[in-house]
């Protein structure tokens, strides 16, 4: 007992001088979304500052953002982002931690339609299909494995350096420690001019890569070639999805974190206290009224460009102010349609012949970019995909929602078609800078990312970053912010 006293004495002295000194972890935290930036950010914040940190967690529309299902005939389908790449570390890591599985996969051929013909097939033998791309394009294909997997490889460095607690405070410094120049000026130039310089031909890039693209992103090989290696990275690993749904993620990862969520629209940030560490308020409104709170720590993970689905947030009392709305979103309609295709249009009288369930296209024809045979989010042992000739459920990805006479055009007859419309990706080149994920002290901006590339795996690493980010700037650890040479730095560590 004697000899314990001192001890507690000494350890209460130090929590004072501690909690005096600034080092006491923050009370409360606002995350502005519950997509899977949202729900990711949430969880790695609390990791990091512990369990007793409060997250408030704001969302005005569903809990999963992006990650959506919507019911066909008593069963539910994927409407949003509906896989993931193998390599997609984070998001393999939520599955685990949560207990989800993965989801049997049932395969289907995939085909690239030219608006007359298919312009490539797959076939059931691997080698068939090395073969007919060699025949047709050369050395083309090879050459674009080669630029994919080296950006790729190069990307991956980054769940390293953030295994090691380094963060980055802009798109641009994140890139440069990944890729150096290279990476940024990815970012400047197209997924075209960066092709033809490594000797990949414009046939093939206009046959193949343009359908990959319009696949992912809906827009061309004119794209800025950054986040065009990651969308091809994504068409040539095993895709993966979740059990039960993807936006389960999300949902799962604000219960373990036992985030307070408030459906609300936040429709102001402001900036309070300029002395020490800076307080926020932020405001919001839902059908009870209005209402604000105080927070040591802000996220915004939501787009914040401005247009009509985006909510509008404004930042005050800051100076110099925060004016982060440039550029603008691609949108995507997905339609659900529960029905019979029609073969003929894709050049097969008879349906039973039909050998394919993924279509991409080329930009003709341009009404529509993808046309999959899917799969529900639950899948029993016995589950097998609907024939071509029986009443299937399809998903049509368009850049615009669809006239019944182009459904008519598709389908030989339909029972329903549901349809979800997405601000699905940043129309690259509609901004002329990168964005930063610090806009004030401890004001963070988890989206920045996406003006680099667009993928659910790329908001998981941005809420990584975030929540590092403002745990490294809240205990003043400014040597692991912003660190040049890590992969040297890193390796020496170890
Ligand atoms: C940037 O990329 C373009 C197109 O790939 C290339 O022509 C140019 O030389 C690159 N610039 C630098 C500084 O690497
Ligand atoms: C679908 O899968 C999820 C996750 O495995 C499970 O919780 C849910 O009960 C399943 N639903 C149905 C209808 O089987
Ligand atoms: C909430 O605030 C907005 C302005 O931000 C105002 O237009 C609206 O009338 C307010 N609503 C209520 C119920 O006070
Ligand atoms: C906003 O909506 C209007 C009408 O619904 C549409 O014409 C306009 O293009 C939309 N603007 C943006 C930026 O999406
Ligand atoms: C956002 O502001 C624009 C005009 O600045 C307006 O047209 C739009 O309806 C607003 N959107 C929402 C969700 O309030
Ligand atoms: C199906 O496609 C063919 C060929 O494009 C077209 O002539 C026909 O009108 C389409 N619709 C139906 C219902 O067959």
């Amino acid at each position: 007992m004697a000899r314990a006293a001192p001890l507690l004495a000494a350890l209460t002295a130090l929590l004072a001088a501690a909690a005096a000194g600034g080092d006491a972890p923050p009370g409360k935290i606002a995350v502005v979304g519950a997509g899977i930036g949202g729900s990711a950010v949430a969880h790695f914040l609390q990791q990091h500052f512990g369990p007793r940190v409060q997250i408030d967690v704001y969302e005005k529309g569903t809990v999963g953002g992006r990650l959506a299902t919507i019911s066909v005939n008593k069963q539910h389908y994927e409407s949003g982002a509906a896989s993931f790449h193998s390599l997609s570390l984070h998001m393999q890591d939520f599955v685990k931690l949560l207990g989800l599985r993965h989801r049997r996969e049932v395969v289907g051929r995939s085909a690239i339609f030219g608006g007359e013909h298919f312009m490539l097939e797959e076939t059931d033998w691997y080698l068939l299909n090395l073969f007919r791309l060699w025949w047709h394009y050369g050395i083309s294909f090879l050459r674009l494995q080669m630029w994919v997997e080296e950006v790729m490889e190069k990307f991956m460095r980054i769940y390293k350096y953030q295994a090691h607690g380094y963060a980055f405070s802009g798109v641009e410094e994140l890139l440069y420690s990944l890729g150096e120049s290279t990476f940024v000026n990815m970012t400047q130039h197209s997924v075209a001019e960066s092709l033809l310089q490594v000797g990949v031909t414009q046939r093939f890039i206009d046959d193949v890569v343009s359908a990959v693209l319009r696949a992912s992103y809906g827009q061309s090989a004119a794209m800025p070639a950054f986040a065009g290696a990651m969308s091809l990275a994504g068409a040539q690993g095993s895709l993966w999805s979740v059990e039960g749904g993807n936006k389960l993620v999300c949902s799962g990862l604000l219960k373990l974190t036992k985030a307070n969520v408030i459906h609300a629209t936040v429709t102001s940030v402001t900036l309070h206290s300029t002395e020490g560490k800076a307080l926020y308020q932020v405001a919001y409104e839902n059908e009870v009224g209005n209402s604000s709170d105080f927070y040591d720590i802000v996220v915004i993970a939501t787009p914040l460009h401005l247009d009509n689905s985006s909510s509008n947030l404004t930042f005050a009392g800051f100076h110099p102010p925060i004016d982060d709305v440039q550029g603008s979103f691609q949108p995507t309609v997905v339609s659900l349609v529960h029905g019979y295709l029609n073969s003929s249009y894709f050049g097969f009288p008879d349906p039973k012949l039909f050998p394919f369930a993924n279509i991409l296209t080329t930009d003709f024809p341009s009404f529509f970019c993808t046309l999959d045979n899917i799969c529900p989010v639950n899948i029993s042992a016995s589950f097998r995909r609907k024939q071509p000739q029986e009443a299937a459920v399809w998903r049509v990805q368009s850049p615009k929602p669809l006239f019944r006479t182009q459904l008519k055009t598709l389908f030989r007859s339909y029972y329903s078609v549901q349809t979800a419309e997405w601000q699905a990706h940043p129309l690259y080149g509609s901004r002329p800078t990168l964005p930063r994920f610090a806009l004030h002290d401890q004001l963070f901006y988890l989206n920045a990312l996406e003006w680099a590339a667009s993928s659910v795996e790329v908001m998981a690493v941005a809420a990584k970053n975030v929540a590092l980010l403002a745990y490294n700037r809240w205990y003043q650890d400014l040597d692991k912010i912003d660190q040049k040479d890590l992969m040297h730095k890193v390796k020496t560590e170890l």
